[in-house]
């Protein structure tokens, strides 16, 4: 049984405390956060310890996994402590905010014998898994063009996230914050690096961040990316999150909040196939997205190996690596000009 700690107990550390109930081979066993209202709640309704200093959550004997679930700002002096522990991690993303504490933390994860990942839940969406597999089997042939978009409303974020969300300086914004998911399932279905991206965007009224933004970049083979983000869908909007994969051979569509993969090639056009898509509720649908059944089984597949001590993917690098393309796209609205992603190592 692997306990878990979870460190950050806002939107995001409350539904993952709330989907490792279901969670084979995992039990939660402490929490923390420096709001202590919310920890009472969180630690109440779970019955687990309660911790306000995140070290003596790290430290705590009953925690073998700890969670990183805080603002970005933290994540870096968290994770060292962390990486010190000898103890799994997982951390959510974007990993960190400057070159140094990436270079560090990808220092320290190489030494590291412990099981780390980034929490990337868009790897763990049916139909994008089904679409890797499809193309893994020539579905597209040679990828010439992928085009991706995330959108969402961001109206209710100041009741739902702390006042970070809107601050790029905390990693907060479209850019920083959000489409460090598009880039990782990019690099991820297309197995291709993004070398170079320019971008444009539009600010929010007092310019701390970003609305609304659209880049373009080359994959590494000479194909061309199209990504655009808009935060303004109405208060109760569902999330749009489509993919549209093109090649030599034919094209692969992936609509992740219907569930929907449409296949074309020389023969026409298949949605969904060998799926029962028939009497589904829109509450089904949703449990195949990133956000309710993504997290869910990316917390599985974390505890799976660990438990059968297996390398974990989206790893250090993976979290990185989404992270420099994004600093590449705001070195671009600085510049007007396509910029280089510059990689460390
Ligand atoms: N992977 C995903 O799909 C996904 C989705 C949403 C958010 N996130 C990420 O999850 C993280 C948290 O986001 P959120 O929306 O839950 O934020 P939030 O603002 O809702 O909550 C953050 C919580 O962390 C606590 N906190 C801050 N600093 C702390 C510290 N040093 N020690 C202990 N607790 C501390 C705050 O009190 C708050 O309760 C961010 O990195 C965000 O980018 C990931």
């Amino acid at each position: 049984m692997v306990r878990v700690g979870i460190i950050g107990l806002g939107w995001m550390g409350q539904l993952h405390a709330g989907y490792l109930k279901h969670v084979r081979g995992a039990s939660l066993t402490a929490v923390c956060d420096r709001d202590q209202n919310v920890l009472t709640v969180v630690a109440n309704t779970h019955g687990v310890l309660p911790f306000t200093e995140y070290k003596d959550l790290i430290a705590c004997e009953e925690v073998d996994a700890i969670y990183i679930v805080t603002p970005q700002k933290y994540h870096y002096e968290i994770m060292i402590e962390a990486l010190a522990s000898g103890k799994h991690i997982l951390c959510e993303k974007p990993l960190a905010l400057t070159r140094d504490e990436i270079s560090s933390l990808r220092d320290l994860a190489k030494k590291s014998k412990a099981k780390i990942i980034v929490d990337f839940p868009e790897r763990f969406v049916i139909s994008t898994q089904e679409s890797v597999d499809l193309i893994e089997q020539g579905a597209v042939g040679d990828i010439q063009f992928i085009r991706a978009n995330f959108r969402f409303s961001m109206k209710n974020h100041h009741q739902t996230h702390g006042a970070w969300v809107f601050d790029r300086s905390q990693g907060g914004g479209l850019i920083l914050e959000s489409s460090v998911h598009l880039w990782d399932m990019i690099r991820w279905v297309s197995k291709q690096e993004i070398v170079s991206v320019s971008a444009v965007a539009h600010n929010h009224k007092d310019g701390q961040f970003e609305d609304c933004f659209a880049a373009i970049a080359y994959l590494d083979k000479g194909g061309i990316v199209m990504v655009d983000m808009s935060g303004w869908l109405p208060k109760e909007s569902a999330t749009d999150k489509r993919m549209e994969i093109i090649g030599s051979d034919g094209a692969v569509y992936i609509d992740e909040f219907r569930n929907v993969l449409t296949i074309h090639s020389e023969k026409g056009v298949e949605n969904n196939p060998g799926m029962i898509t028939t009497g589904m509720t829109h509450k089904d649908l949703l449990w195949h997205s990133s956000i309710e059944g993504g997290v869910k089984r990316l917390n599985q597949y974390f505890i799976d190996c660990i438990n059968d001590d297996v390398t974990v993917h989206p790893n250090i690098e993976d979290g990185a690596r989404a992270t420099e393309i994004t600093w590449a796209i705001l070195a671009s609205l600085k510049s007007g000009k396509m910029e280089m992603v510059e990689y460390g190592n």
